[in-house]
């Protein structure tokens, strides 16, 4: 079994899968909340600007990995219209159950699904367009979604992911301190978990940079792969096209 990260610990693959598991099972219920406290409403920004750059029209196919409590999805569905259609899906059900039934309550009703990213059940070329929004860091072996990412879009399709990467150095010190003091102390206050915002915190900086992140996706099949920088490199939006 091959080792790989959860945050610093270094753990086994069939680990991390777990733990990441108990992460977003136990923050499920605040989830929506504490993105718009930690982030001060600024995930809200990052999102809308992956939905301006994807650009899709009605009639699209979309899917949304990864999709959490519903964002995106809500976003592109409201874009492809009836025509369209907008996949939300996602490893956790705690997660999926959260985003499902927002959608509900604002009369979209999408097909959901649990599935791994890893491992999509689609068929190669079904979709215009695959979103992944702060889900990639999570993913045991990132080099085998991106790879299913590419083999389910059409020729020209597009891949957008949208996560933390790396700050830009004047910013650092304060950043760390940000992440590493306040935001388990966030978490523990209104989750009542301050460790998975701990975690949050690591991941972040065990996840590749901007350069490095651009040539997986190469390496996956993305023949042209654009980064645009967000709030100085604490986000990062990689959008590749599949040549
Ligand atoms: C930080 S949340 C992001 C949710 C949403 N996209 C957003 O931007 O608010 C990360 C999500 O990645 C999901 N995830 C982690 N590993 C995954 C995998 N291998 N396949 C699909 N989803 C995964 C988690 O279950 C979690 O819901």
């Amino acid at each position: 079994m091959s080792e790989t990260h959860f945050g610093f610990q270094p753990v086994d693959e069939t680990a991390k899968s777990h733990r990441v598991r108990e992460v977003f099972d136990s923050v499920a219920p605040k989830y929506d909340l504490m993105n718009d406290v930690m982030s001060l409403g600024l995930h809200r920004a990052w999102k809308a600007y992956a939905v301006a750059v994807a650009n899709v029209r009605p009639g699209d196919k979309v899917l949304d990995i990864a999709g959490g409590t519903g964002d995106l999805s809500r976003a592109f569905a409201r874009k492809v219209g009836s025509a369209g259609l907008v996949v939300h899906s996602d490893i956790n059900e705690a997660m999926l159950r959260q985003g499902r039934d927002r959608l509900i309550d604002e009369g979209l009703a999408l097909p959901t699904l649990i599935c791994d990213a890893e491992t999509l059940p689609f068929a190669t070329g079904r979709f215009d367009l695959v979103s992944v929004a702060f889900g990639l860091r999570n993913m045991t072996r990132k080099d085998k979604a991106l790879a299913e990412m590419n083999r389910v879009l059409r020729p020209g399709g597009r891949l957008l992911v949208l996560e933390f990467s790396k700050v830009a150095r004047p910013l650092e010190k304060a950043y760390d301190w940000y992440s590493f003091n306040v935001l388990p102390r966030l978490g523990q206050w209104i989750a009542g978990d301050g460790a998975s915002y701990r975690y949050l915190a690591e991941s972040i900086r065990v996840h590749p940079d901007q350069a490095e992140l651009k040539s997986m996706m190469k390496s996956a099949g993305f023949g042209h792969v654009d980064v645009h920088n967000l709030s100085a490199g604490v986000v990062a939006l990689h959008v590749g096209i599949k040549c």
